[in-house]
């Protein structure tokens, strides 16, 4: 008796645990109203990640100054040299929009605590430089004239502030990383005053430059980490309330460290992770964040480019998972894409010209419908249509869709609308693609559902 007590109240507190976790929120904002501020982000499904900084000049890493441990002074030359001449938001735009992407994310600081904008609370920003102008201002008209929607991402971290203290990323802890070390460089910093610092700067991005989209903010350590920062550091509730009450309408993305309340982002950032890692994100909101090549900063040396199978692979499968993928560029220190960037985009372009149906408004499929062998399947609810990815397109033109028996009203291709011839085969369909494969790395069949 006294056994099963324990047992019933044990049960009740283990299923309570999760739910007085998952109902600790900073906002008022229902479930239904996030899903309503955020559609128009999982309509679009496609962005573009813009890393460019002084780093593109090192054209070695965007954590330069951190792998090669440098000092500002080090540092400096690199300010001094800053002029992308060719630099063209306007042309980055529109070879984001040709890619299929609907919106775009730029770096206004990275970790190396540069800005591209022209802030007030600081010296170390671009029209102190050589090119003297405020490039996310640029950046800002020329993506909302070519339609596409509007973000910034700004580094919580910051190398380069005189109040902003050590921790195990930080350039200058890299060599020594006695205690000893960490006190004598910490001596006269003080993060209340980078706190102001970060707070004055998000006021201005969010108040300078019209109605912003996105706010990425990077990065915070697991808690508990010995040197590392997180929600305290960062002021993270202040500062996420402030963005909110600058600009109500704002997607927030979940670095903060904020990770006990359920409203601490609004969307989870698998990063460089294989398109089979998605799966576990099913049935959550999340964007998967990816570069072409290894790193997100313009790295000239760095050759192991993704290909355009590899790349509509991720896209895919964040779709097919219920996500969002955002394909990072680094341009060169002229301020242009690199011609490798430019020809995988040309490449996704091509693909999205005639598929971009099967990402646009589209999510996982009802489970009732399995991915037959080398498929993957996406699913626009509003319309009704079923994508199937045909990844290993069959030698003998079969394909079987298996249990779809009498639930599909038609088939066709969906890069040109040509029809499919589809056979019963008892509880299965039996469709017969064309003999020779339809010019694209991964076609589509489009299957509209009774
Ligand atoms: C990381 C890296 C950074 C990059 C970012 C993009 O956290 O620190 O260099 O900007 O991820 O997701």
């Amino acid at each position: 008796m006294k056994k099963n007590i324990l047992l019933i109240v044990l049960i009740s507190f283990v299923n309570i645990l999760p739910v007085v976790a998952q109902d600790k929120k900073l906002f008022s904002e229902t479930d239904a109203e996030k899903a309503q501020r955020i559609a128009w982000w999982t309509d679009d499904r496609f962005g573009m990640f813009i890393h460019f900084g002084l780093y593109s000049e090192a054209a070695r890493h965007e954590w330069v100054k951190h792998n090669e441990h440098l000092t500002n002074e080090q540092y400096q030359k690199y300010f001094d040299q800053f002029d992308p001449d060719l630099f063209d938001p306007k042309k980055w735009a529109r070879e984001a929009k040709n890619a299929g992407m609907k919106y775009a994310v730029l770096t206004t600081k990275h970790h190396e605590g540069f800005c591209l904008f022209d802030s007030k609370y600081t010296e170390y920003k671009a029209t102190n430089t050589p090119v003297k102008r405020d490039l996310v201002k640029e950046y800002v008209d020329a993506f909302r004239a070519e339609g596409l929607k509007v973000g910034f991402y700004y580094s919580l971290l910051d190398w380069h502030h005189p109040d902003y203290t050590m921790d195990d990323v930080h350039p200058l802890t890299q060599v020594d990383t006695s205690q000893a070390n960490y006190d004598r460089l910490n001596k006269g910093r003080d993060m209340a005053k980078y706190r102001q610092y970060m707070r004055d700067q998000i006021t201005e991005l969010l108040t300078k430059y019209g109605k912003i989209d996105v706010l990425w903010l990077d990065w915070s350590w697991a808690k508990g980490a010995k040197h590392g920062k997180g929600e305290d550091d960062w002021g993270s509730v202040e500062l996420l309330k402030l963005v909110k009450k600058l600009q109500p309408g704002i997607i927030v993305n979940n670095r903060l460290g904020l990770d006990e309340y359920k409203d601490g982002g609004d969307f989870a950032t698998p990063e460089q992770v294989k398109p089979s890692e998605l799966e576990k994100y099913k049935g959550k909101t999340f964007e998967t964040c990816q570069t072409f090549s290894g790193s997100w900063g313009y790295y000239r040396d760095e050759n192991t480019w993704k290909t355009q199978r590899d790349l509509l692979d991720l896209l895919i499968s964040s779709v097919s998972n219920g996500g969002n993928l955002i394909l990072n560029v680094g341009p060169t220190a002229r301020g242009e894409f690199d011609y490798r960037a430019t020809r995988a985009l040309d490449s996704l372009g091509l693909w999205m010209h005639s598929n971009s149906k099967a990402i646009y408004g589209c999510t996982y499929a009802p489970a009732e419908y399995k991915a037959p062998d080398g498929t993957k399947l996406t699913y626009n609810p509003a319309t009704k249509r079923l994508y199937v990815h045909v990844f290993n397109y069959p030698a003998d033109g079969k394909l079987i869709l298996p249990g779809y028996q009498g639930k599909i009203k038609y088939v066709q291709l969906l890069n040109d609308d040509s029809e499919i011839k589809s056979a019963d085969a008892g509880n299965d369909l039996s469709l017969t693609l064309p003999a020779k494969k339809p010019p694209f790395e991964i076609p589509v069949i489009e299957l509209t559902l009774n």
